[in-house]
C-alpha cells in the first residue's frame, strides 16, 4: 500500500525532515511539496540534504491545488498560516497532521492567550486530537486532524504524566528548565540566530511566559486530570538540533518514581528510561524518534528528571509520522528511526 502525501512548508527545518523521512517510509510517498517564498524553485536547490528524483520536484506555492490522489497532508507552517491550509485540506477530504500550534489547544480562547491572535478557524477545534501518541493513540487512530505536540511540551509531558496520574508530584512547584538547539527557532532569518550571536553563548528567552507553558499546563491536566502550575524557562544553545528539559520536582514517594515510569513506558518503542541515576544527553537521541528519560533522586521528597529529544524528530517530523501511521492503521513504528546518529 502506497499513500500519496503532501508536505506543506517543505523548505523549513521541520518540513525538510518530513521530506527525508517520508521518502524512506515504506507506505507513504511524497506527491506534493509546498513552499512560500521559495515556490517555483527546484526542491534540491533549496534543500541541500535531498538527492535523486525528489530533488527535481518543483516546489508548489502555498495556495497551489493539492493533487486529488493525496490522502494525507502534513502542514509544517508558521501558526495562523497553518490553520488556513489545514481548513483547505480538510475540505478536500484529506487527513491532516498539523505541526504548528494552531490546533494544540482545547479552545480558541487559550490559543489567543498564548499566541496573542484570534484563531482563523475556531470551528475546527472540536475535531482536532492532540497527538502525543503514547497517551492519545486511540483517539489519533480515528481522527482526521491531529495536532502534533510542541517540542518542549513533548519533552516535558512524557516524563511528567505518569507521575501526575499517580498523584506523587507537588503540582504547584514544577520548574522546567529547558535547552534547545537553534533549529527549534526555524529557518527564517533572525538576528538572534546569526552565527556570531549564537556561538559561544547560551541565553534564556521567552520570559515571562513562553507560549509552550500554556500547552504544558493544558495537556498535563488534559492527560492526567491534575491541574499544575509550571515555571518554564527555555534557553537557546549553539547547536543545530537537540532539546534537553530538566524538570525540578518535589513530591512524595520519590523512590517509586522510576518504577512508575518503567511501568508506564515498558512497552513503548520510542521511550527509553535510563537506569536510576543515569542521565540522558541530546547526542544520545540525535536523529532518532526517541525520548530518553533519566531520574536523579536528590533527597527527601525531591528529584530531578532530565528528558531529551531531537526537536526535529520526536519533537516534530518523527512524532508527526508516528501519528500518521496510527491514522492509516499502520504499525506505529513504521519508517521511524529508533537509533540515534552517534557520535
Ligand atoms: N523547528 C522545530 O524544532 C519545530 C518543532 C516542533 C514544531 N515546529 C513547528 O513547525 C512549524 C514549522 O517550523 P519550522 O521550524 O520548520 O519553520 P521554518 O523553518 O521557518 O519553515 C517555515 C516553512 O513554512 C513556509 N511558510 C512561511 N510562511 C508561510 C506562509 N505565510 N504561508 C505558507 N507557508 C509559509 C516556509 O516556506 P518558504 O521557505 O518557501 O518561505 C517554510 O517552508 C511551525 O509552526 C513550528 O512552530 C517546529
Amino acid at each position: 500500500m502506497t499513500i500519496p502525501v503532501a508536505i506543506l512548508g517543505a523548505t523549513g527545518y521541520a518540513g525538510a525532515e518530513l521530506v527525508r523521512m517520508i521518502d524512506g517510509h515504506p507506505n507513504f510517498a511524497v506527491a506534493h511539496l509546498g513552499a512560500h517564498t521559495q515556490a517555483g524553485k527546484r526542491a534540491g536547490s533549496v534543500l541541500p540534504g535531498i538527492a535523486g528524483q525528489l530533488a527535481n520536484m518543483t516546489l508548489a506555492g502555498a495556495d497551489a491545488i493539492i493533487p486529488d490522489a493525496v490522502a494525507l497532508v502534513f502542514t509544517a507552517l508558521p501558526h495562523a498560516a497553518a490553520a488556513k491550509s489545514v481548513a483547505k485540506a480538510l475540505a478536500l477530504g484529506k487527513k491532516v497532521v498539523d505541526l504548528s500550534a494552531d490546533f494544540r489547544h482545547q479552545s480558541p480562547a487559550i490559543y489567543q492567550q498564548a499566541y496573542g491572535i484570534e484563531h482563523p478557524h475556531p470551528e475546527l477545534f472540536k475535531q482536532a486530537v492532540y497527538g502525543l501518541c503514547e497517551h492519545t493513540r486511540d483517539k489519533v487512530a480515528i481522527s482526521s486532524l491531529v495536532a502534533n505536540p510542541g517540542c518542549y511540551p513533548t519533552s516535558m509531558l512524557l516524563p511528567l504524566i505518569p507521575l501526575l496520574k499517580a498523584d506523587v508530584v507537588h503540582k504547584e512547584s514544577i520548574i522546567v528548565d529547558a535547552k534547545s538547539g537553534a533549529s527549534g527557532a526555524g529557518r527564517s532569518a533572525k538576528t538572534d540566530l546569526l552565527y556570531c550571536e549564537l556561538n559561544e553563548s547560551v541565553k534564556a528567552y521567552g520570559l515571562p511566559r513562553h507560549r509552550h507553558a500554556w500547552e504544558m499546563e493544558e495537556w498535563a491536566e488534559g492527560l492526567s486530570g491534575a491541574a499544575i502550575r509550571v515555571r518554564f524557562v527555555p534557553h537557546i544553545l549553539p547547536m543545530g538540533r537537540g532539546m534537553l528539559s530538566t524538570l525540578h520536582l518535589s513530591g512524595s514517594e520519590v523512590e517509586r518514581w522510576h518504577g512508575l515510569l518503567e511501568q508506564s513506558y515498558r512497552h513503548e518503542p520510542f521511550i527509553r528510561l535510563l537506569p536510576l541515576g543515569e542521565l540522558p544527553s541530546t547526542a544520545g537521541v540525535r536523529g532518532s524518534n526517541r525520548c530518553d528519560i533519566g531520574i536523579s533522586l536528590l533527597g527527601e521528597g525531591e528529584a530531578v528528571i532530565v528528558s531529551c529529544i531531537d526537536n526535529l524528530i520526536k519533537g516534530a517530523a518523527g512524532q508527526a509520522i508516528q501519528n500518521a501511521n496510527l491514522m492509516f492503521s499502520l504499525n506505529e513504528e513504521t519508517g521511524l528511526p529508533k537509533h540515534a546518529t552517534w557520535p
